[in-house]
C-alpha cells in the first residue's frame, strides 16, 4: 500500500492556480483517501473556479495513477454553492420577507435555461427507475420537448450503459458539455467518476457533487432552453438524500416501485422524504408488474398515499435487452405492452409541467 505521506507530497509538487503554492497547502483538497490499491479525494472549489481547477484535476488524476500500485484513481471536481441571488421583494421590508420565509432551506441552485426539474427517486435500488428516467425522457422528447437526463445516481450509474455514452465531459467556457444522445442532452456521474468509487457520495459531498452536475453542464442556452430535465436521483432515503433533495430545485417527483412488498416500503419512505422538503409527488410508477411479482401492490400502494398512479409498466424481456444496449426502449424494438404505458407516463406528466 502506498504511504499517504507520499501522496501529499505528490500532490504538493501541483501547483494550486489560486495560490500559486502546492496543491495540499491550498486547502482545496477534501477527503483524501489512500488505501490498498486505490487513492483519491474532491477537489472542492467555488463556481467560478472550476474552470481553472479542471487541469489540475486531470493532473493529480495523472500523477496518482503513476504512483507503484495504485490501479483505481478518482479525482473530483466539486463546486461549492454560490450565495443566492437578491429575491425580488415587491415593497416588503426584508423582515416581511423573512418572516414568510420557509423553514427548510430554499434550493439556490437552479441549472441556467432550463425550465423544469423533475426527479425520479426510489427508496430501494434495481426497481427499474432508471428504466422508467431514460424512457420518460425519451417519450417526452418524442412529444417534442427538449429534454435532458441527470443520472445523479451514484451507487450505480447506469446511464452510460443504458444510453451507450462515455468519456470524460469536454469543459468549454467553464461548463461542462452533456452528450448528445437518442435526442436527449446526457449528464451522468458515471461519467465523472471512475466506475466503483463512490467515495464522495458520503456525507455532504452528494448533495456538492450533485449541485455542480446540476448548475454546471451546459443543459440548455438562451436561444434553446431545455424544457424539461430528468433527475434520477440516488436510491435511499437517509440525511444524504434530505439534503440532496433539499438542494435540488425539483418541480416534481416520481416514485418508481415494483409491486413487491418491500419496494412498496421504501416507496413509502421516499414520499415521506419529499413531503419533508415540499417537492410534490407527481405519482407513483409501478414497473416490472405481471405472472412474477404480481399487479396490485402498486396501485394499492398509489391509493393508500393519495397520489396518482401513473403507469404500470410490465415485465417484458424487451425493455431489460434495451436496457444493456445502448439504445432506450422507446428508440429500439418496441413491445407495445411496455411502450404504451411510457407513451402514457410522458402525457400526464408533460400536462403537469406544462399545464
Ligand atoms: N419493465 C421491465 N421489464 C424487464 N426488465 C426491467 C424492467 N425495468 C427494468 N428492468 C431491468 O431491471 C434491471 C434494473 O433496472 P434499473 O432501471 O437499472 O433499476 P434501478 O435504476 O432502480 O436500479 C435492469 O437490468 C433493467 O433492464
Ligand atoms: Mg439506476
Amino acid at each position: 500500500m502506498p504511504d499517504r505521506q507520499a501522496v501529499i507530497d505528490l500532490l504538493n509538487r501541483l501547483t494550486d492556480p489560486v495560490t500559486g503554492g502546492g496543491l495540499m497547502d491550498g486547502g482545496k483538497v477534501k477527503g483524501l483517501v489512500v488505501a490498498e490499491d486505490r487513492a483519491g479525494f474532491v477537489l472542492e472549489v467555488d463556481q467560478a473556479e472550476v474552470a481553472r481547477y479542471a487541469p489540475v484535476r486531470d493532473q493529480a488524476e495523472a500523477a496518482l495513477k503513476g504512483l507503484p500500485g495504485i490501479t483505481r484513481v478518482s479525482v473530483i471536481l466539486t463546486a461549492e454553492t454560490t450565495p443566492a441571488p437578491p429575491r425580488r421583494t415587491a415593497g416588503l421590508s426584508k423582515e416581511a420577507v423573512d418572516q414568510g420565509r420557509p423553514k427548510a432551506p430554499v434550493p439556490t441552485d437552479r441549472p441556467d435555461h432550463v425550465r423544469r426539474v423533475i426527479a425520479v427517486g426510489s427508496g430501494k435500488g434495481g426497481v427499474g427507475k432508471s428504466t422508467v428516467a431514460v424512457n420518460l425522457a425519451v417519450a417526452l422528447s418524442q412529444r417534442g420537448l427538449r429534454v435532458g437526463l441527470l443520472d445523479a445516481d451514484v451507487h450505480g450509474p447506469s446511464l452510460p450503459t443504458m444510453l451507450g455514452i462515455s468519456g470524460k465531459p469536454d469543459y468549454v467556457d467553464g461548463k461542462m458539455e452533456p452528450q448528445r444522445v437518442h435526442g436527449l442532452a446526457a449528464m451522468s456521474v458515471g461519467l465523472l467518476t471512475q466506475a466503483s468509487d463512490a467515495m464522495v457520495w458520503r456525507g455532504p459531498m452528494a448533495s456538492q457533487a450533485m449541485t455542480q452536475m446540476l448548475t454546471q453542464t451546459r443543459w440548455g442556452t438562451e436561444a434553446a432552453p431545455l424544457d424539461v430535465l430528468v433527475v434520477d436521483l440516488p436510491p435511499g432515503t437517509g440525511d444524504v438524500h434530505l439534503s440532496l433533495i433539499q438542494k435540488t430545485p425539483l418541480d416534481g417527483a416520481i416514485i418508481v416501485t415494483t409491486p413487491q412488498e418491500v419496494a412498496l416500503a421504501d416507496a413509502r419512505r421516499a414520499h415521506a422524504l419529499f413531503g419533508k422538503v415540499g417537492t410534490p409527488v407527481l405519482g407513483l410508477v409501478q414497473t416490472m408488474s405481471g405472472d412474477v411479482f404480481g399487479t396490485d401492490g402498486g396501485p394499492a400502494e398509489a391509493g393508500r398515499l393519495g397520489i396518482p398512479l401513473l403507469a404500470d409498466i410490465p415485465l417484458d424481456a424487451a425493455v431489460r435487452r434495451a436496457g444493456d444496449s445502448g439504445t432506450p426502449f422507446l428508440i429500439g424494438a418496441v413491445t407495445p405492452d411496455a411502450a404504451e404505458p411510457f407513451g402514457r407516463l410522458a402525457g400526464q406528466v408533460a400536462a403537469v409541467l406544462f399545464p
